[in-house]
C-alpha cells in the first residue's frame, strides 16, 4: 500500500467513526491536555485512536505525532513521521458547526519541506484532499489549481482568532480594502479550499500554528502551485517539534500578494 492511500483509508475510518458525534454532548468529554497544548475532547480522543489503531493494525513503521497524544513510536525502524491532527477545529466539532476536518501527512524527515503526501478530509461531508509530492493536489477525484485568475470577488481568508491588538492594527487595511474576508475556524480545511481555489489568499499571522494543524495544507498548497510564505515573504519551513508555531501566507501569486499587502506595514 503507497503512503498515500494509507492516509486515505485512515481518513475514511475517522469520517465513519465521528460523523454522527459532532455537536453532541459525547463529543466534548474533556481528557485533560493534549501535547499540542489544548484540551482534548473526546472527539479528538475517537478519531486519533482510530488512526493509532489502524496503523498498528497494518503494521506501518513510522512515529506518529499527534496533537493530543503526542510521539508515539510505532516502530524501532520508521520510515517517517505522521504528522496528525486528527480534528482540526475541535471548537467547531463540539459545537456542532459543521466545519472541521482531519489532517494527516507523511514526512520522511524532521522538516515541513520532507512531507511527501498529505490528505484532509472535510468531515462534515467526508469530501477529501489529497496530494503526494510532485503528482499534484485532489480534491476527491478532480486535480486542482489555486485561483490563478483575476477574481470577480476578491476572497481573503484570514485568521483573527485571538489575535493581539497589534496585530489587528497592523492587518487593518486589508480589511479596509474591498476585499471579502473569511475566517471558518479549521485551518487545515482552510488551505484545502484555498488550493482549491475557493480563496485567492489565506493570512494566519498570530504565530499560533502548529505543525499538526497546517502540515497537510502545505504539500497541498504547494502541488496546487500556492505560494506559501513565513512572515517575512520567505519560503515556509520549520521543524517538527512540538514548540514550533508559525505565521504563513498561502497566495494564489505575487500579484494578490503584492495588492493585499500594499498598505501592510
Ligand atoms: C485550531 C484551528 C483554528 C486555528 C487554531 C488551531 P484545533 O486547531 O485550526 O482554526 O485558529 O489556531 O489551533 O485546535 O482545532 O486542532
Ligand atoms: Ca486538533
Amino acid at each position: 500500500m503507497e503512503v498515500i492511500e494509507i492516509l486515505q483509508e485512515v481518513s475514511k475510518r475517522i469520517y465513519q467513526n465521528v460523523k454522527h458525534l459532532a455537536g453532541t454532548e459525547d463529543a466534548a468529554g474533556d481528557f485533560g491536555r493534549g501535547a499540542g497544548g489544548d484540551i482534548s475532547r473526546n472527539i479528538d480522543i475517537i478519531a486519533e485512536n482510530t488512526v493509532l489503531d489502524y496503523l498498528k493494525e497494518i503494521k506501518f513503521d513510522c512515529v506518529v505525532l499527534g496533537e493530543e497524544c503526542g510521539r508515539v513510536e510505532l516502530s524501532q525502524n520508521p520510515k517517517g513521521f505522521v504528522i496528525m491532527d486528527a480534528i482540526d477545529g475541535s471548537a467547531n466539532s463540539v459545537r456542532g458547526v459543521p466545519f472541521f476536518c482531519s489532517s494527516l501527512a507523511f514526512a520522511t524527515e524532521n522538516r515541513l519541506s520532507s512531507i511527501t503526501d498529505g490528505v484532509i478530509t472535510d468531515l462534515s461531508s467526508g469530501e477529501m484532499y489529497r496530494a503526494s509530492k510532485n503528482k499534484g493536489a485532489f480534491w476527491n477525484d478532480n486535480k486542482i489549481q489555486v485561483h490563478d485568475k483575476d477574481p470577480i470577488y476578491k476572497i481573503v481568508g484570514i485568521n483573527t482568532s485571538g489575535a493581539t491588538p497589534e496585530l489587528m492594527q497592523k492587518l487593518h487595511p486589508i480589511f479596509e480594502q474591498h476585499n471579502h474576508t473569511r475566517h471558518f475556524g479549521a485551518n487545515a480545511l482552510e488551505m484545502a479550499m484555498f488550493a482549491r481555489g475557493l480563496m485567492d489568499i489565506y493570512i494566519d499571522l498570530r504565530k499560533k500554528i502548529r505543525i499538526q494543524d497546517i502540515a497537510a495544507g502545505y504539500l497541498i498548497v504547494k502541488e496546487a502551485g500556492g505560494l506559501l510564505l513565513d512572515e517575512n515573504f520567505e519560503s515556509l519551513d520549520a521543524d517538527l517539534s512540538y514548540q514550533t508555531r508559525v505565521s504563513f501566507i498561502a497566495a494564489a501569486n505575487q500579484k494578490i500578494l503584492d495588492d493585499i499587502f500594499a498598505e501592510v506595514k
